[in-house]
């Protein structure tokens, strides 16, 4: 059911992805606590009461791990650095924190293996949370801080970097809905927190340029947006979701501009002075991620700005109830390129999470190899329309820890027993094996 290999152009590169508070364990080599660790102990945050202290225990399990990345014959490892196991206090540096990473680099190196690193997947050093977090101009400044000493250490060995996962959700997701630290639902805290996130982008990208570092670019996520009914009001509020969610981080990546649309009701919330910023968070990028898992159908809400709702999804969901829309993967890279034009292109996450269960030794998650094979030809079909996609990354490497949802939701292509720590390579990591190697026994 997957395509081969050859489908795609030579050189076309394929991955699979991880971040470290959802595997790694943060009790552990002298991390300092987050933002994730408090909200997670805060009754009815997480699912199940879960939180990351355990998780996939993968700070120590990280060789079997990446023989597993390796095994499957992936090209590419997407992985993140917790800035607080870096620097406890997001300042002072952590020397056990950078020699974690060191080696982990190293033995990605050693089996053929190439680092892409993602510097900030959600977990904030607590000491800056307590000062304001993303609401606060001043943890850009130190995110850069953060950067430069990564690329300080390991800028001679990794071969891709992105400065931030998701800003839409460190931002919009977090102060606004609620649903990730810090938990809040405060307009003004998310005008400053989406604000400043672009510029923790910028400053970040700056510092990595001054380290000498290229291959340098963002992760951004992108869900294509339906209105669900045929009125002016419906189509309103659909474009104001997409210019929240698919261009208010883009426009201002790519060519420095927030749209009318979102200021009109952050504008009056914005830091002073955020407009001039802009050519600093604008900084050319060498190439663009993109994580695309659903689609949104979009109702017009009645109340305040932004006045829309998520309307029911049709048809197939995968198992956080996520519409299933391979196709519209195609016409958001099209729709992506025409802006970006020949900057390279990367699926950086996509995947799905399904109730899987080990039988017998296997997991059949046949559905996660049909999802998978359906966006892998949707890509392909980008591609052939002139995209400049250059590759293509399965969220996630194993079952972790999905945020709010806690171990419920299972996106792996290796299933955890997260009472045993017991990895089981599922049907979808032996099919992708087949596909990639040639061998998937
Ligand atoms: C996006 C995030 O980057 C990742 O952390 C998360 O687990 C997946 N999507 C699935 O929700």
């Amino acid at each position: 059911m997957l395509p081969r290999r050859t489908d795609f152009p030579k050189g076309f590169l394929f991955g699979t992805a991880t971040s470290a508070y959802q595997i790694e364990g943060y009790g552990t080599g002298g991390a300092g606590p987050t933002h994730w660790d408090s909200f997670a102990a805060t009754p009815g945050n997480v699912a199940g009461a879960a939180d990351g202290a355990r998780a996939c225990d993968h700070y120590h399990r990280f060789a079997n791990d990446l023989d597993l990345v390796a095994g499957a014959g992936f090209d590419i490892y997407r992985f993140s650095t917790s800035w607080a196991r870096v620097m406890p206090d997001g300042g002072t540096l952590n020397p056990q924190g950078l020699d974690f990473y060191d080696r982990l680099v190293d033995a990605m190196l050693a089996r053929g293996l190439r680092p892409a690193l993602t510097l900030y997947h959600w977990e904030l050093p607590a000491a800056l949370a307590d000062r304001g977090g993303w609401a606060n101009r001043d943890t850009a400044e130190r995110f850069a801080d953060f950067a430069a000493q990564i690329a300080r250490r390991l800028g001679d060995r990794v071969w891709s970097w992105a400065t931030i996962n998701e800003p839409w959700c460190v931002s919009w997701l977090s102060h606004f809905e609620g649903h990730h630290a810090p938990g809040l639902r405060d307009i003004r805290a998310t005008a400053r927190a989406m604000h400043h996130v672009e510029l923790a982008h910028g400053r970040a990208l700056a510092a990595l340029r001054a380290e000498g570092m290229d291959n340098c670019g963002v992760v951004l996520n992108f869900e294509p947006a339906q209105p669900a009914t045929d009125s002016p009001a419906t189509h309103a509020a659909t474009d104001l979701f997409d210019a929240v969610m698919n261009r208010f981080f883009l426009g201002a990546m790519t060519r420095g501009e927030y749209p009318d649309t979102v200021l009109a009701g952050l504008g009056p919330h914005m830091p002073p002075g955020w407009a001039a910023d802009m050519p600093a968070i604008a900084a050319p990028l060498d190439w663009l991620g993109v994580n695309y898992y659903t689609i949104k159908r979009i109702d017009a809400a009645p109340g305040p700005w932004p006045g829309w709702r998520i309307a029911p999804p049709q048809g197939a969901t995968t198992d956080m109830g996520w519409e299933i829309a391979p196709d519209a993967l195609t016409g958001l890279l099209d729709r992506i390129a025409a802006q970006t034009g020949d900057l390279p292109l990367y699926v950086t996450e996509n995947g799905m999470a399904a109730p899987d269960t080990v039988q017998n030794g296997k997991v059949q998650d046949d559905d996660r190899i049909a999802y998978i094979a359906a966006h892998l030809r949707a890509a392909r079909a980008a591609i052939d329309r002139g995209v400049p996609l250059r590759g293509y990354v399965v969220w996630s490497l194993m079952d972790n820890f999905e945020w709010a949802f806690g171990y419920g939701k299972r996106f792996g292509l290796v299933h955890v027993d997260v009472d045993t720590q017991r990895r089981t390579p599922k049907a979808s990591w032996h099919a992708l094996a087949q596909m990639l190697t040639g061998d998937g026994t």
